[in-house]
């Protein structure tokens, strides 16, 4: 009697992780072309990181002549899963995805995979128990966005000597970088027994949302006296809710966030802000290379790690010019 191919596939699928990466069959290949065709789907476009990101992109497309294919997905997963799925439709050559969130940008990664389109994430991750670097897409690009979350908490510890009460503004609720950064900060306050975060809520890396959420956490919360905000927009929104309340920012409560923005550096500059740690949005010529070195049928980490500097005081104004 012959066992049908797919009684074998689900049989070994339900019999180990390892069959059941191999059912799904095996990552796309990209062939090698002088010029590609790629997509780029985008979170949203509403603050200057985002912007910068896009940017990089496609001004590297542009300089190796290759076609961009761009979507924005203006903060909806549902929207971005979609423009994904419509790049599958125009059957790209490979797609970045700068995934909103962890969970609902899974089956857009793989219905890309299904379709034999290679996926590379930028900035952000999906769920990793759903789906993997070198299995189901090539690679992840991006910061290490636990470690930014701890150097924010280093920076404050120092500047408040152990003692603060901290108010905590979480970007987009859902995405890696407002679990990582938050996990960074937590895990590291954690050893400091006079520092506590007394209220934390999100603001969805949005400049207005963080003001608006800042107002309410400092009318309830009077007694706060820093604020650590998972990126800069949202911590600019704090500086205005600080000084419409009659308090000073950079004095009576003490900000550290996350970026490296030119509104953030300035804040530095004018003593509003204390120190925001990079998250280089410049993906441009690292994702190129990432597709060239695929093509070549290069082993790429699981992980290629965007670097990132630190702006405080002592080099806000050198690194001014060059912000976005
Ligand atoms: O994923 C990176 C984060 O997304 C940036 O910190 C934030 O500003 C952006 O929207």
């Amino acid at each position: 009697m012959s066992i049908p191919r797919r009684t074998i596939l689900a049989l070994a699928a339900a019999a180990s992780p390892l069959a059941a990466a191999l059912a799904q069959g095996t990552m796309p290949k990209l062939e090698r072309k002088a010029n590609y065709r790629v997509g780029f789907a985008q979170t949203e476009s509403n603050n200057p990181w985002r912007i910068a990101q896009t940017e990089s992109m496609r001004s590297e497309a542009q300089k190796r002549g290759d076609q961009f294919v761009y979507t924005d997905a203006a903060a909806s997963a549902a929207k971005q899963v979609s423009d994904v799925n419509s790049m599958i439709a125009q059957k790209v050559d490979l797609i970045f995805l700068a995934p909103r969130e962890e969970r609902p940008l899974v089956p857009a990664v793989m219905a890309a995979k299904r379709a034999g389109i290679p996926v590379i994430l930028l900035d952000r991750r999906v769920d990793a128990g759903q789906a993997q670097a070198g299995r189901d897409y090539v690679t992840f690009i991006g910061s290490d966005f636990v470690d930014q979350g701890r150097r924010a908490a280093e920076w404050l510890d120092k500047a408040v000597s152990g003692k603060a009460r901290i108010i905590e503004l979480q970007g987009t609720t859902g995405s890696s970088p407002a679990n990582d950064r938050r996990k960074g900060f937590v895990d590291y306050i954690a050893k400091r027994s006079d520092m506590k975060v007394i209220a934390s809520q999100s603001g969805d890396f949005v400049r207005d949302k963080g003001r608006q959420v800042a107002e309410a956490l400092l009318q309830a919360h009077p007694d706060a006296t820093a604020i650590y905000a998972h990126n800069d927009e949202m911590a600019i929104g704090a500086i205005a809710a600080l000084e419409a309340r009659g308090r000073k920012p950079g004095q009576d409560v003490i900000i550290a966030s996350i970026d490296g923005t030119r509104s953030a550096l300035q804040a530095i500059i004018d003593g509003k802000m204390g120190a925001t740690v990079e998250s280089n949005p410049r993906f441009g010529p690292k994702a190129f290379e990432t597709l060239d070195r695929y093509a070549r049928g290069e082993t790429i980490d699981q992980w290629v790690v965007v670097p990132d500097r630190f702006f405080d005081r002592e080099n806000a104004q050198q690194f001014l010019a060059d912000a976005y």
